[in-house]
């Protein structure tokens, strides 16, 4: 079998901002697939596209059809209709040759808030958004273990990101700009989730891994210093408090880290969004 032919994949959620970064970086190596929700012509045209809406349509006819051997999860949508999503996957990931990458989140350890997280810690979480993470999670960990990565993903940046261009947005527009000064988190880009989902295959690798940066940063200085990066305009910052003491979101790996060239610091995510 050819290196090119070696996986078919299924991206689920290639339309988005992760996704169809996962997209680009994979198609030239694997047969590679991916559903869209919202109607748009360009993927209408893809024969490597399926519209797909979680709460209307079932997950096994397009896996039926694509028979993929790797499954990414990136979606987003109604969180019981993906619940319900994950349990027909997790069937045929039982019955067939083909593992599972879930897109999960630091906020699956939310309700902790004195350290940051590694990969054993027990999850547990005080918000709708964490709780449906674990509820998958614990699906998953379920399941034969060679045959799920779960990756626990802090707050992404890049230049196509909906954070960034919702910034640019509101300098442009004279508006606030949130910023938690009680936070304390990691952060990333799509671009190193790319190179980090793409070794994890080549590798077949397995588990739990924790995909932010190595240093941690506070919620406020990083947003101050993006938006010197985007614009020389004055901007104006609205300051919300959750809590009175410094709270992690934060997700360090410990036990299944990934080779240096594979990780990255917070410095360098700013230097991405300088390209
Ligand atoms: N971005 C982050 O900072 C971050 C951090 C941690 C974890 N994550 C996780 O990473 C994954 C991807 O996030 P993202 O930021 O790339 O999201 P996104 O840009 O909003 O993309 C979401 C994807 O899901 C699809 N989708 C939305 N509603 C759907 C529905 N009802 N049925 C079927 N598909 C639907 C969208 O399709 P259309 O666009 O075609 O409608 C799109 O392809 C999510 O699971 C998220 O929880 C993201």
């Amino acid at each position: 079998m050819s290196f090119l032919n070696k996986h078919t994949v299924l991206i689920l959620g290639a339309s988005g901002f992760i996704g169809n970064a996962l997209y680009k970086e994979l198609c030239p190596y694997f047969n590679t697939f991916g559903t869209y929700n919202t109607s748009n012509k360009e993927f209408e045209y893809n024969q490597h596209f399926f519209q797909y809406n979680v709460e209307e349509d079932d997950i096994y006819t397009i896996l039926e059809v694509v028979k993929p051997s790797i499954i990414i999860s990136a979606l987003r949508g109604d969180f019981s209709a993906q619940v319900i999503a994950h349990q027909h996957i997790s069937e045929y990931i039982k019955t067939h040759q083909c593992k599972l990458i879930f897109l999960s989140s630091s906020n699956v350890f939310d309700a902790y808030s004195k350290y940051p997280s590694y990969e054993l810690d027990k999850t547990l979480s005080e918000s709708i958004y964490g709780h449906f993470k674990i509820k998958i999670e614990n699906m998953l960990l379920r399941l034969p273990k060679m045959k799920v990565a779960i990756l626990r993903i802090p707050m992404v940046f890049g230049n196509q990101c909906p954070r960034v261009k919702e910034i640019k947005q509101l300098l442009f527009n004279k508006e606030p700009i949130e910023i938690f000064p009680n936070i304390i988190m990691n952060v990333t880009t799509d671009y190193k989730i790319t190179q980090q989902i793409h070794y994890i295959i080549n590798r077949n690798k397995y588990g739990v891994f924790h995909l932010g940066s190595i240093d941690l940063v506070h919620h406020d200085e990083f947003i101050k210093d993006i938006v010197g990066l985007v614009s020389n305009n004055n901007a104006i910052y609205k300051q919300v408090f959750t809590t009175n003491q410094d709270r992690y979101l934060a997700v360090l790996p410990k036990y299944n880290k990934l080779p240096k060239h594979l990780q990255i610091t917070s410095t360098k995510v700013l230097e991405e969004l300088k390209k």
